[in-house]
Protein backbone atom coordinates (compact mmCIF):
# COMPACT_ATOMS: atom_id res chain seq x y z
CA UNK A 1 0.00 0.00 0.00
CA UNK A 2 0.98 3.54 -0.56
CA UNK A 3 1.37 6.16 2.02
CA UNK A 4 -1.58 7.77 3.20
CA UNK A 5 -1.65 11.16 4.83
CA UNK A 6 -4.87 11.65 7.61
CA UNK A 7 -6.10 15.35 7.81
CA UNK A 8 -8.76 16.29 10.23
CA UNK A 9 -10.57 19.06 11.77
CA UNK A 10 -12.31 18.24 15.61
CA UNK A 11 -13.52 20.75 18.54
CA UNK A 12 -14.13 18.49 21.34
CA UNK A 13 -11.89 15.56 19.80
CA UNK A 14 -14.42 13.08 18.47
CA UNK A 15 -13.11 13.70 15.53
CA UNK A 16 -9.86 12.52 15.97
CA UNK A 17 -10.97 10.20 18.02
CA UNK A 18 -12.08 8.14 14.60
CA UNK A 19 -9.14 9.51 12.41
CA UNK A 20 -7.21 7.50 15.11
CA UNK A 21 -9.40 4.64 14.91
CA UNK A 22 -8.94 4.67 11.08
CA UNK A 23 -5.10 5.16 11.18
CA UNK A 24 -4.98 1.89 13.41
CA UNK A 25 -7.57 0.12 11.11
CA UNK A 26 -4.78 0.33 8.57
CA UNK A 27 -2.42 -1.33 10.27
CA UNK A 28 0.66 0.55 8.66
CA UNK A 29 4.10 2.34 9.50
CA UNK A 30 2.93 4.83 6.54
CA UNK A 31 -0.29 5.97 7.23
CA UNK A 32 0.30 9.74 8.88
CA UNK A 33 -1.72 11.99 10.52
CA UNK A 34 -2.12 15.68 11.46
CA UNK A 35 -4.44 18.24 12.86
CA UNK A 36 -5.18 20.53 10.23
CA UNK A 37 -5.15 23.21 12.80
CA UNK A 38 -0.79 22.85 12.49
CA UNK A 39 -0.88 20.90 9.13
CA UNK A 40 0.95 22.82 5.97
CA UNK A 41 0.49 22.92 2.32
CA UNK A 42 3.68 20.74 1.70
CA UNK A 43 2.18 18.08 4.37
CA UNK A 44 -0.65 17.48 1.70
CA UNK A 45 1.53 17.78 -0.95
CA UNK A 46 3.62 15.25 0.03
CA UNK A 47 1.85 11.99 -0.46
CA UNK A 48 -0.29 10.61 -3.55
CA UNK A 49 -3.09 9.33 -1.18
CA UNK A 50 -4.76 12.07 1.57
CA UNK A 51 -8.12 11.14 3.80
CA UNK A 52 -10.14 14.27 5.09
CA UNK A 53 -12.41 14.54 7.76
CA UNK A 54 -14.18 16.89 9.58
CA UNK A 55 -17.40 17.39 11.94
CA UNK A 56 -20.52 19.67 10.74
CA UNK A 57 -21.00 22.69 13.18
CA UNK A 58 -23.33 25.22 12.89
CA UNK A 59 -26.41 24.03 10.63
CA UNK A 60 -24.05 22.78 7.73
CA UNK A 61 -21.38 24.41 8.50
CA UNK A 62 -17.49 22.91 8.22
CA UNK A 63 -15.70 23.18 11.88
CA UNK A 64 -13.36 26.05 11.51
CA UNK A 65 -9.99 24.71 11.90
CA UNK A 66 -11.02 22.56 8.75
CA UNK A 67 -12.52 25.12 7.20
CA UNK A 68 -9.55 27.10 7.24
CA UNK A 69 -6.61 24.19 5.80
CA UNK A 70 -9.65 23.56 3.55
CA UNK A 71 -9.32 27.05 1.62
CA UNK A 72 -5.57 27.02 2.44
CA UNK A 73 -5.33 23.97 0.23
CA UNK A 74 -7.69 25.78 -2.39
CA UNK A 75 -5.00 28.63 -2.15
CA UNK A 76 -2.00 26.73 -2.65
CA UNK A 77 -2.42 23.10 -2.78
CA UNK A 78 -1.82 20.99 -6.31
CA UNK A 79 -4.07 18.72 -6.09
CA UNK A 80 -3.37 16.38 -9.26
CA UNK A 81 -2.70 12.73 -9.46
CA UNK A 82 -4.13 12.72 -6.45
CA UNK A 83 -6.52 10.14 -4.45
CA UNK A 84 -8.91 11.38 -2.18
CA UNK A 85 -11.03 9.55 0.87
CA UNK A 86 -13.48 11.85 3.00
CA UNK A 87 -14.94 11.10 6.25
CA UNK A 88 -17.47 12.63 8.38
CA UNK A 89 -18.49 13.34 11.96
CA UNK A 90 -22.00 14.41 12.79
CA UNK A 91 -25.38 13.84 14.86
CA UNK A 92 -28.55 12.70 12.71
CA UNK A 93 -30.54 12.93 15.99
CA UNK A 94 -29.95 16.67 16.66
CA UNK A 95 -29.69 17.54 13.22
CA UNK A 96 -31.12 15.63 10.67
CA UNK A 97 -31.44 17.74 8.10
CA UNK A 98 -28.04 18.51 7.86
CA UNK A 99 -26.51 15.51 8.84
CA UNK A 100 -22.85 15.15 8.24
CA UNK A 101 -23.18 17.93 5.46
CA UNK A 102 -19.05 18.51 5.83
CA UNK A 103 -18.31 15.78 3.45
CA UNK A 104 -20.33 17.12 0.87
CA UNK A 105 -18.66 20.62 1.21
CA UNK A 106 -15.27 19.48 1.07
CA UNK A 107 -15.96 16.96 -1.97
CA UNK A 108 -17.43 20.03 -3.57
CA UNK A 109 -15.14 22.75 -2.94
CA UNK A 110 -11.88 20.22 -4.47
CA UNK A 111 -13.72 18.33 -7.64
CA UNK A 112 -12.35 19.72 -10.52
CA UNK A 113 -8.97 20.00 -9.46
CA UNK A 114 -7.47 17.19 -10.97
CA UNK A 115 -8.11 14.50 -7.71
CA UNK A 116 -10.21 11.18 -7.73
CA UNK A 117 -12.52 10.74 -5.28
CA UNK A 118 -12.91 7.31 -3.55
CA UNK A 119 -14.67 5.84 -0.66
CA UNK A 120 -18.23 6.20 -1.22
CA UNK A 121 -20.80 4.83 1.17
CA UNK A 122 -24.14 3.67 0.78
CA UNK A 123 -26.86 5.44 3.18
CA UNK A 124 -28.76 1.98 4.25
CA UNK A 125 -28.35 1.70 7.93
CA UNK A 126 -28.51 5.45 8.36
CA UNK A 127 -31.53 7.26 10.15
CA UNK A 128 -31.80 11.61 8.60
CA UNK A 129 -33.82 13.59 6.29
CA UNK A 130 -31.02 15.44 4.36
CA UNK A 131 -27.38 15.87 3.99
CA UNK A 132 -25.24 17.54 1.10
CA UNK A 133 -22.80 14.56 1.17
CA UNK A 134 -25.24 12.63 -1.08
CA UNK A 135 -24.42 12.52 -4.57
CA UNK A 136 -26.71 10.18 -6.39
CA UNK A 137 -27.82 7.59 -4.29
CA UNK A 138 -24.74 7.65 -2.22
CA UNK A 139 -22.93 9.49 0.65
CA UNK A 140 -19.65 10.35 -1.05
CA UNK A 141 -17.45 9.24 2.08
CA UNK A 142 -18.06 8.00 5.17
CA UNK A 143 -20.38 9.48 7.95
CA UNK A 144 -20.13 8.32 11.21
CA UNK A 145 -22.99 9.31 13.39
CA UNK A 146 -22.67 10.17 17.53
CA UNK A 147 -26.14 8.71 17.47
CA UNK A 148 -24.64 5.60 16.19
CA UNK A 149 -22.98 2.95 19.55
CA UNK A 150 -19.83 2.65 19.66
CA UNK A 151 -19.65 -1.14 17.75
CA UNK A 152 -21.51 -0.06 14.76
CA UNK A 153 -19.20 2.88 13.94
CA UNK A 154 -16.67 1.12 14.27
CA UNK A 155 -17.87 -1.61 11.72
CA UNK A 156 -18.19 0.74 9.64
CA UNK A 157 -14.96 2.13 9.61
CA UNK A 158 -13.51 -1.44 9.59
CA UNK A 159 -15.43 -1.78 6.50
CA UNK A 160 -14.19 1.44 4.65
CA UNK A 161 -10.85 1.04 5.61
CA UNK A 162 -11.03 -2.36 3.94
CA UNK A 163 -12.15 -0.72 0.83
CA UNK A 164 -9.41 1.98 1.05
CA UNK A 165 -6.41 -0.69 0.98
CA UNK A 166 -7.82 -1.57 -2.22
CA UNK A 167 -8.92 1.97 -3.36
CA UNK A 168 -6.07 3.81 -2.55
CA UNK A 169 -3.34 1.29 -3.42
C1 LIG B 1 -23.57 23.65 17.86
C2 LIG B 1 -23.47 22.33 17.13
C3 LIG B 1 -23.87 22.26 15.81
C4 LIG B 1 -23.83 21.04 15.11
N1 LIG B 1 -24.30 20.99 13.82
C5 LIG B 1 -24.34 19.77 13.19
C6 LIG B 1 -24.91 19.65 11.88
O1 LIG B 1 -25.39 20.62 11.27
N2 LIG B 1 -24.92 18.42 11.31
C7 LIG B 1 -24.42 17.29 11.95
O2 LIG B 1 -24.48 16.21 11.37
N3 LIG B 1 -23.88 17.40 13.19
C8 LIG B 1 -23.82 18.60 13.82
N4 LIG B 1 -23.27 18.70 15.07
C9 LIG B 1 -22.72 17.48 15.72
C10 LIG B 1 -21.20 17.42 15.59
O3 LIG B 1 -20.77 17.45 14.24
C11 LIG B 1 -20.70 16.11 16.22
O4 LIG B 1 -20.98 16.13 17.60
C12 LIG B 1 -19.24 15.82 15.98
O5 LIG B 1 -18.97 14.50 16.42
C13 LIG B 1 -18.30 16.80 16.70
O6 LIG B 1 -16.98 16.44 16.38
P1 LIG B 1 -15.70 17.23 16.90
O7 LIG B 1 -15.82 17.37 18.36
O8 LIG B 1 -14.55 16.36 16.52
O9 LIG B 1 -15.65 18.56 16.21
C14 LIG B 1 -23.31 19.90 15.76
C15 LIG B 1 -22.89 19.99 17.11
C16 LIG B 1 -22.98 21.18 17.79
C17 LIG B 1 -22.54 21.22 19.25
Amino acid sequence: MKPISIFYGSTSGKTKKIAKNIQTNFKSDFVEIYDAKYAKIEDVEKHENIILGTSTWGKGLLQSDFEKFLNNILKHANLKGKKIAIFGTGDSSIYPESFADSIGIIFEALEGKGATFVGEVSTDGYQFESSLSIFGDKFIGLPIDDDSDEDQNKYRMTIWTELLKSDLS
